[in-house]
């Protein structure tokens, strides 16, 4: 998103803040202050660093996307004039007409106010000595702890020169909240422009899975496979890829987190591909399992059509009020009991789902949240309890089963299928909404990949 969307961040941060000051006014006892570090920049290796990538939640409140920054918003409760006040600042990268040479431009100080919504801006080595006046007079500090240790220091180090002017008659923040409690909620539920930025990048993975599923030959590579989906994502202005591709042949589709990605493909074998794009900073998480030049075997197909079977189950059940935990139950007996009708459990099937039996054939949870980053924020529980799917929130779909090569309690010929089929679906008021449903999956469908 470009500065173009400025309202929307304002938007996002006002709708922050009126959360924040109604939750200080429930409790009337003074107002709050916020504090969003950007992500850090890992060095790679000597004076070269990993791609950067922006703080989700400073992304959300702000749209910028440069490191070294950090924001801080107050709000004071509405006043006798019934106004409640926000105000944001901002401490960004100072301009700099040499490293701008190297790293391109930097919209400093000036241009956060400019284009970013900031009512005041610093420099970042000011935050120090801004940081103890932001923090004066208010109550309660919005902070996540524990993500940036060195950001934490500069945190606690201000409270502490907050509390250290308390005899001129300042007060200082006495309670850390996390603002996940507010923030994650509302990123939970997508709006009109999430869901654009949502659907856009799974029609770009759209394109990419459809386009790897026909190219895909004996005699390839699984590197080759993921060049193809990289360059269909960067093609249709996609970021990056939301997460590592995973692009696994054979029996490298029963390693859940596979990522080397090097292997030759056989006829014959399975390929599985997990490979998302990012748009917008929103992700997509998809995943697809069809034969590498051939037809399935028959255990092949029996594997995929079952797990075919266990996810549009799921996928039914992605309704309003429904738990993940109903979503993965029903996943969980449709294997469980597929699994009997192939011999490859032996048992009763509601003792079979009690014992866990499925576990070393299904040894995942069924869904995630999915928006801005690919395992998104946002509680699964409520109160101790599974929490009801409600219209806006986007989660995935993704059941798998994976025998090992070396799983000696199957048959040889069951061993080394590994086959996920992963959708992201988007729960609405009625039926589910699959934003990835333009990817083939039928046992027909994926069989069309070209024969050597
Ligand atoms: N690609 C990560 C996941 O499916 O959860
Ligand atoms: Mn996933
Ligand atoms: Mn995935």
């Amino acid at each position: 998103m470009c500065t173009c969307h400025s309202e929307l961040f304002a938007k996002r941060r006002r709708a922050f803040l009126e959360a924040v000051t109604a939750r200080s006014r429930a409790v009337s006892d003074g107002d709050a202050v916020c504090v969003f570090p950007a992500a850090p920049v890992f060095t790679r290796n000597n004076d070269v660093e990993h791609d950067y990538r922006q703080d989700s939640d400073l992304f959300y409140l702000t749209g910028f996307n440069e490191p070294s920054t950090v924001l801080v918003m107050d709000g004071k409760s509405a006043g006798p004039d019934g106004a409640a006040e926000y105000r944001s600042t901002m401490f960004v990268r100072p301009r700099d007409a040499d490293r701008e040479i190297w790293d391109g431009p930097r919209f400093g100080v000036d241009g956060v106010k400019e284009h970013f919504g900031a009512d005041e801006a610093f420099t970042i080595d000011k935050l120090a000595d801004e940081l103890p006046k932001l923090f004066q007079n208010k109550k309660r500090l919005y902070y996540r702890l524990g993500v940036n240790r060195s950001m934490d220091d500069k945190v606690l180090e201000a409270i502490d020169r907050t509390r250290a002017r308390a005899k001129l008659g300042f007060t200082w923040p006495v309670e850390i909240v996390d603002p996940g409690t507010i923030l994650h909620e509302m990123r939970l539920f997508k709006s009109k422009d999430d869901l654009d930025a949502m659907r856009k990048a799974a029609d770009i993975t759209a394109e990419a899975h459809i386009r790897a599923m026909g190219a895909t030959k004996p005699g390839m590579h699984e590197f080759q496979v993921e060049a193809m989906l990289l360059e269909t994502f960067r093609a249709h202005g996609s970021e990056r890829a939301a997460y590592g591709s995973i692009v696994g042949s054979g029996a490298n589709a029963t390693i859940l987190h596979y990522r080397q990605n090097n292997k030759k493909m056989e006829q014959g074998e399975l390929l599985l591909i997990d490979a998302g794009a990012e748009y917008d900073y929103y992700a997509a998480d998809v995943t697809r399992t069809f034969p590498v030049g051939a037809k399935f075997s028959k255990q092949q197909e029996a594997i995929y059509q079952l797990v075919l079977d266990a996810q549009e189950a799921g996928i039914a059940k992605t309704v309003k009020g429904s738990t993940l935990e109903q979503i993965h139950a029903e996943c969980v007996n449709v294997i469980t009991s597929g699994l009997v009708k192939l011999g490859l459990l032996q048992g009763e099937v509601e003792q079979l789902v009690k014992d866990e039996a499925y576990k070393p054939f299904f040894m995942h949870k069924t869904s995630h949240w999915l928006g801005m980053d690919v395992h998104d924020v946002g509680n699964y529980y409520l109160g101790g309890k599974a929490r009801p799917l409600e219209p806006g929130m986007v989660l995935t779909v993704e059941p798998g089963i994976y025998i090992g090569k070396d799983y000696d309690k199957v048959p040889a010929e069951w061993r080394g299928i590994g086959v996920r089929i992963e959708d992201d679906i988007l729960v609405t008021d009625g039926a589910p909404d699959n934003l990835t449903q333009a990817i083939p999956k039928t046992v027909a469908e994926v069989q069309r990949a070209p024969l050597a």
